[in-house]
């Protein structure tokens, strides 16, 4: 009989990353005079060929625009634009595509639901729940609204792990509470929240609540009915798809009963200059011509995620991760910031007297890709007391040697500065 050690063994070796690798051409240059090691892929992540592809298809063969079209081209790009929604549906288990709304990415999503849903439902005295780990694209529009309507802003604390702190959570929740806008994955620090509890904590109290899933979709199953989330966001382009792509999903009813984000074409049923009628679903939220392309991409990328074995990579993923935190806790003057137990994909770091930046200067001289600033999440920064964090963020064709290669050139840094 096999022990579990030896199952993990096994298990991991179902991972082949250079076959992986092959299937991204940019992966295979030079930068610098050095094999590139891109660990950026927390800001974007590289894009298939599959997927180059089917957007070069549909501008080759197939472009025209969608919807209003009765000619030939024009369905097919419809055909293609809405069979990506399908793909949506499947892939985060929504009820139904029409509540898959396209958007150009996370941000827009959240400025989407705070546009739509905030502005209609938020008043004065009202409250709003974020954590002290969103992203800005989760709390800049969330203050807009506050203070447009005179509703108050309330922020879930972290520990110095940078794991939330859940019973203080559950003391902000009360009547007053509007909405609960929560990172699913911290992009500065890598924490995995207990998203599916928080939901349901909030749900207590009939509190709907937003799901920033930029950092989670492109590395762990979603399904937004075992959630139970009112709304998800998440970016195309992190997770193997052009920029320009992303969803915004909301339960039906909640959807139905926002108002339109944008106004214009496609949204409409009918206009006179008296009054105009809103379209269905999801139309209504879809306001001019969306990113066909890119957004057809994503469609291709969610067919290139259901083709490989999700479970090996999340695995395979999870192995860099701690193997990179090993490596680096070991080098002196390094310190990590984000030890939480549950991670997922990200390492921030910073280094005793050295600003990141020049870290990430330093790396990118020698091929390595890496993120160095505050990660648009300027309260994580002082949270911790820093003005940056230089951040290697992983994805499932990052391998060890990468993570080698990291570690001896921050050796390397730290030999310069000293
Ligand atoms: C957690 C998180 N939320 C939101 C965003 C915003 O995504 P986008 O710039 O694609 O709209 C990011 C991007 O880094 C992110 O990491």
């Amino acid at each position: 009989m096999s022990s579990s050690v030896d199952l993990i063994t096994e298990k991991e070796a179902t991972w082949d990353v250079e076959r992986i690798r092959a299937d991204f051409q940019v992966l295979h240059q030079t930068v610098n005079g050095r094999p590139l090691v891109y660990l950026d892929n927390g800001a974007s992540s590289q894009v298939p060929q599959v997927v180059i592809d089917r957007g070069s298809k549909y501008l080759e063969q197939e472009h025209s625009n969608i919807h209003r079209g009765v000619h030939y081209l024009s369905q097919k790009a419809t055909t293609a634009y809405e069979g990506a929604r399908e793909k949506v549906k499947r892939f985060i288990n929504a009820r139904e595509s029409r509540e898959c709304i396209f958007v150009r990415g996370a941000t827009e999503g959240v400025n989407l639901i705070m546009y739509g849903y905030g502005r209609k439902f938020v008043n004065s005295g009202d409250e709003i729940i974020i954590s002290a780990m969103e992203h800005h694209a989760n709390i800049v529009p969330w203050q807009m609204l506050c203070e447009e309507k005179g509703a108050r802003l309330r922020v879930i604390p972290m520990n110095d792990a940078g794991e939330l702190l859940i019973d203080e959570y559950e003391g902000l929740l009360n009547e007053r509470t509007k909405l609960v806008g929560v990172t699913h994955v911290s992009n500065a620090l890598g924490t995995v929240n207990p998203i599916k509890q928080m939901i349901a904590q909030a749900h207590k109290y009939g509190v709907p609540v937003l799901i920033d899933g930029a950092q989670s979709a492109p590395h762990m199953t979603v399904d937004v009915q075992d959630l139970d989330c009112d709304f998800f966001v998440f970016s195309g382009h992190k997770m193997y798809a052009p920029t320009g792509s992303g969803i915004a999903y909301g339960k039906a009813e909640l959807l139905e009963k926002m108002n339109p984000f944008q106004g214009g074409g496609d949204m409409i049923k009918t206009v006179t200059f008296e009054k105009t009628t809103y379209a269905d679903l999801p139309n209504k939220l879809e306001a001019g011509t969306p990113a066909i392309a890119s957004q057809i991409g994503l469609g291709a990328a969610i067919d290139y995620l259901s083709g490989i074995d999700r479970e090996s990579a999340a695995r395979h993923e999870a192995e860099l991760l701690r193997y990179a935190t090993e490596k680096l806790s070991a080098i002196e003057g390094v310190r990590i910031i984000g030890t939480a137990k549950e991670k997922a994909s990200v390492l921030s770091f910073v280094i005793d007297d050295i600003h990141p930046h020049d870290i990430g200067t330093i790396l990118d001289q020698e091929g390595i890709a890496v993120r160095a600033g505050h990660h648009c999440a300027q309260p994580v920064m002082q949270r911790f007391k820093i003005p940056a964090t230089a951040r290697a963020s992983f994805a499932f064709y990052n391998t060890r040697e990468e993570v080698d290669t990291l570690a001896q050139t921050i050796e390397r840094v730290i030999e310069i500065f000293s």
